[in-house]
C-alpha cells in the first residue's frame, strides 16, 4: 500500500465503521443514504468492496466503493488508445475496476482525500491486474463532478451530456495521475 503523507489512513472497510458512518454526510442524499444503511451490507454480498479514509481518532472522512466493471468504447474512442492499437482486433468490452461511490465528508471536503481514494483505487487496479485483465477504471459521474474527475484524466465516453443523470468516465489505469 502507498505510504500517506499526511496524517490519515485508509483501511478496508469492516463492522467497525458501520456506527460512525451513521453520521457520515457529503452532500448528497442518496450517497448518504447509502453511507448509513448499504456500504457494509452490498460488501458483505459480495457487490462492493468500500475502503474508507480514516482519521487518527478513526472516524471516517471518506470513502470509496469498488467494484468490478467494463466498458463498451465507440470506435473512435479506441483507436486514440495508443496500446490497443497494437490488438489484431479489439474486443467489444474492455475490462475494468469500476469506481462505484465516492464521498467526503462535507465538512472535510476540499483537504485532498477523494484524491488519496482514487490514488488507492488505481494502485489496487495495477495489483489486480497481476492476476486478472484489467484495463481501466471507470465511473458514472453526476455532471457537477465532471471537472473534479477530468483533473484525474478520466474521459467522459460521451460528449453530449444533457438529459443524463450520470456520465459514464473512464481512464486507462496505467495513465500518470498528477
Ligand atoms: C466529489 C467529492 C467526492 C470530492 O471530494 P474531496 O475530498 O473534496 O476532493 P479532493 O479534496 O480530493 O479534491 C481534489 C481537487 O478537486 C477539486 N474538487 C473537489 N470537488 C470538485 C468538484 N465537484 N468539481 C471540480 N473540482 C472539485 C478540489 O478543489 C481539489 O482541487 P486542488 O487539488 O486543485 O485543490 C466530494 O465533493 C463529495 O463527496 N461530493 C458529494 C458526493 C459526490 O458527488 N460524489 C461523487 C459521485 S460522482
Amino acid at each position: 500500500m502507498p505510504k500517506l503523507d499526511v496524517d490519515v489512513f485508509i483501511e478496508k472497510l469492516s463492522e467497525k465503521h458501520t456506527k460512525d458512518l451513521l453520521s457520515f454526510s457529503c452532500g448528497h442524499s442518496d450517497m448518504d443514504g447509502f453511507a448509513h444503511k448499504d456500504l457494509f451490507v452490498y460488501q458483505k454480498q459480495n457487490i462492493g468492496v468500500s475502503y474508507v479514509l480514516l482519521d487518527k481518532t478513526g472516524k471516517v472522512l471518506s470513502f470509496i466503493t469498488l467494484l468490478t466493471g467494463a466498458i463498451k468504447l465507440p470506435e473512435h474512442l479506441k483507436f486514440e488508445i495508443p496500446q490497443l492499437k497494437q490488438l489484431n482486433e479489439v474486443p467489444n468490452q474492455l475490462p475494468a475496476l469500476k469506481i462505484g461511490r465516492l464521498g467526503t465528508r462535507k465538512e472535510e471536503q476540499k483537504k485532498g482525500y477523494a484524491k488519496l481514494l482514487i490514488s488507492y483505487a488505481t494502485y489496487l487496479a495495477k495489483e489486480l491486474q497481476e492476476k486478472v485483465g484489467c484495463y481501466f477504471l471507470i465511473l458514472d459521474a453526476y455532471p457537477d463532478n465532471i471537472t473534479f474527475y477530468q483533473k484525474y484524466r478520466f474521459t467522459c465516453l460521451y460528449s453530449d451530456s444533457k438529459d443524463r443523470e450520470t456520465i459514464p468516465m473512464f481512464r486507462e489505469i496505467s495513465a500518470q495521475l498528477p
